[in-house]
């Protein structure tokens, strides 16, 4: 049975403060960006296209080629078909969709994504969707937090969560993200099919500019899903006030501890060697 308090993040983005200030998520996408192989005449899904910064950047390595831009939320998407509509006309096409169930009329010949699959709970699932998408042969080139993604952050976030009078809004509650490890990811993307498989967790530490954009970021960002769970305005600022006050009193001020899990896997092709390239073990018969 479905646990009720693993519930995907239900509260809607700030779509329009996302796009403003997710300049590290852009930071972060565009090395995965470049990781992915591309002629320039694909159809790539973007799984979780946020408000587009990136999805854009991924349009103009595609000039001959298209995006479906896909996200589960309504504010997202209509940030997004804002953003690049008028830039990218019909070459870009918008389906609100949740990941973990996604299917698409026509596969694609790649799949990017970042900043979105910790969002996700079920990451065989998703996997296991991302592949079916896939045309035989293509690449999913993706990243998402992971490993020890904002450890130092989340203990002091969960020491205020247990405190009065937040508490009662947290008790059982186990946040909304899945942080895998780059083994596990690794294990759960052969799970689901796909070959020439490499993960890794880097860090990517990141510190805020100043005390707004420090508490902008951690409103409309980070801690979405947890201040939907508190009952007014007035407790979820006192909240982000509190933790606000207390990076103010770090050194560096305003600190972040991210940590990234870089993910690629291949969709095998007909043809392809057994096993994504190595050849069939000595007296093995292949299968
Ligand atoms: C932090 S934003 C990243 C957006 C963009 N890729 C970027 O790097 O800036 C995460 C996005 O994932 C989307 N998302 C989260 N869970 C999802 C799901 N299960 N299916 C589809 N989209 C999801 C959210 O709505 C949000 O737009």
């Amino acid at each position: 049975m479905t646990d009720p308090q693993r519930q995907p993040r239900t509260a809607e983005w700030d779509a329009d403060t996302y796009h403003r200030v997710a300049t590290p998520h852009v930071a972060w996408g565009q090395p995965v960006l470049a990781r992915l192989p591309l002629r320039g005449t694909e159809t790539v899904l973007d799984a979780g296209c946020g408000s587009g910064r990136l999805t854009a950047e991924l349009l103009e390595r595609l000039p001959e080629g298209r995006v479906i831009a896909v996200d589960a939320s309504a504010n997202m998407l209509r940030e997004a078909e804002a953003n690049l509509a008028p830039r990218f006309g019909d070459r870009v096409s918008f389906r609100r969709a949740d990941l973990q169930t996604l299917t698409l009329p026509e596969p694609v010949d790649a799949v990017f994504s970042t900043a979105t699959f910790h969002w996700v709970l079920d990451h065989p699932r998703l996997f296991r969707h991302l592949h079916a998408a896939l045309k035989p042969g293509g690449w999913l080139v993706a990243q998402c937090g992971g490993g020890p993604n904002l450890a130092a952050f989340l203990g002091r976030v969960g020491r205020l969560m247990a405190s009065p009078p937040y508490a009662p809004h947290f008790a059982g509650w186990p946040g909304p993200w899945e942080f895998s490890d780059a083994e596990t990811a690794a294990e759960r993307l052969r799970a689901a099919g796909f070959v020439d498989v490499e993960t890794a967790v880097v860090p990517a530490p990141t510190t805020m500019p100043d005390r707004g954009a420090y508490r902008d970021f951690l409103t409309s960002v980070i801690l979405g899903a947890h201040l939907a769970r508190l009952p007014d305005e007035e407790t979820r600022s006192a909240f982000v006030d509190t933790l606000t006050d207390e990076a103010a009193a770090d050194e560096p001020p305003f600190h972040l501890d991210y940590w990234r899990l870089n993910l690629m896997g291949r969709r095998p092709a007909a043809g392809d060697p057994i096993d994504g390239g190595l050849p069939p073990p000595p007296g093995g018969n292949g299968s």
